[in-house]
């Protein structure tokens, strides 16, 4: 009776120690469970930027790669075996043990896209992260360029000019205007005083 338990048993023993020996192992790190930050990064032109991919395993090498938009191939920027800080154009790579921080100081329109990153630890895993680059609102008006600079004094003088014309000229008729009805009875009381005075000699 008893042997037959035993029997019975021991299957069943085997199952779940198989099973407890792999619930350990996926504690202790058989998998590299990637953890990559998630949905869009979004910053302003100049600002920094930082996405991150940790695992956790320590990593055995690291690419990131940069699509800037559909058409363009993958770049690659980073293609790193250690921990380290390494440095590439606008980018750095922060790496170590089972994480990963790609940093960007001054995030220029250029570094925008999706970012490929092919992580190995104790397996291969891709993870894409997105980093959106907006231009500061003031900076989407149209920069007036050497042209339109230029060109506006020349438009404007002419104008000005003919302004000025107008405001003179009407000016110099409202001040003839005055003069003239000044100077009318001016004129002929003088007119009249002149008569009298001729007509005085000629007495
Ligand atoms: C993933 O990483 C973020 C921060 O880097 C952390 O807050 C989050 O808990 C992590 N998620 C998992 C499942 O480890
Ligand atoms: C896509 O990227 C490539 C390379 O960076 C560039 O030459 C091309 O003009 C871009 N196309 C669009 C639609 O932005
Ligand atoms: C990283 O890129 C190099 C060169 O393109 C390639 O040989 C290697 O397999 C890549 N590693 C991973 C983990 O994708
Ligand atoms: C990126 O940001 C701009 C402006 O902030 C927004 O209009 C656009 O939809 C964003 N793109 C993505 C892919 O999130």
């Amino acid at each position: 009776m008893l042997s037959s338990a035993s029997t019975l048993l021991a299957p069943r023993m085997f199952w779940v120690l198989l099973f407890l020996a792999a619930f350990r192992s996926a504690q202790s790190g058989i998998w590299d469970s990637p953890n990559c930050t998630k949905g869009v990064v979004s910053v302003l032109k100049g600002k920094p930027a930082t996405m991150t991919c940790s695992i956790s395993n320590a990593y055995s090498h690291i690419n990131v790669s940069l699509k800037t938009n559909h058409t363009a191939p993958w770049k690659l920027i980073f293609s790193v075996d250690a921990s380290g800080n390494f440095f590439q154009d606008g980018w750095q790579l922060w790496v170590q043990e089972g994480e990963a921080h790609l940093v960007i100081e001054k995030a220029q329109v250029t570094q925008a896209g999706h970012y490929k990153w092919s992580l190995m630890g104790l397996q291969r895993n891709i993870e894409i992260t997105t980093l959106n680059i907006s231009e500061p609102k003031y900076l989407l008006l149209p920069p007036p360029t050497g042209l339109e600079m230029s060109k506006p004094p020349s438009d404007l003088n002419p104008e000005h000019k003919s302004q000025i014309l107008v405001i003179f000229t009407i000016l110099a008729l409202v001040v003839i205007c005055i003069l003239l009805i000044c100077t009318l009875p001016w004129h002929r009381r003088h007119g009249s005083l002149l008569s009298r005075l001729q007509q005085v000699r000629r007495l």
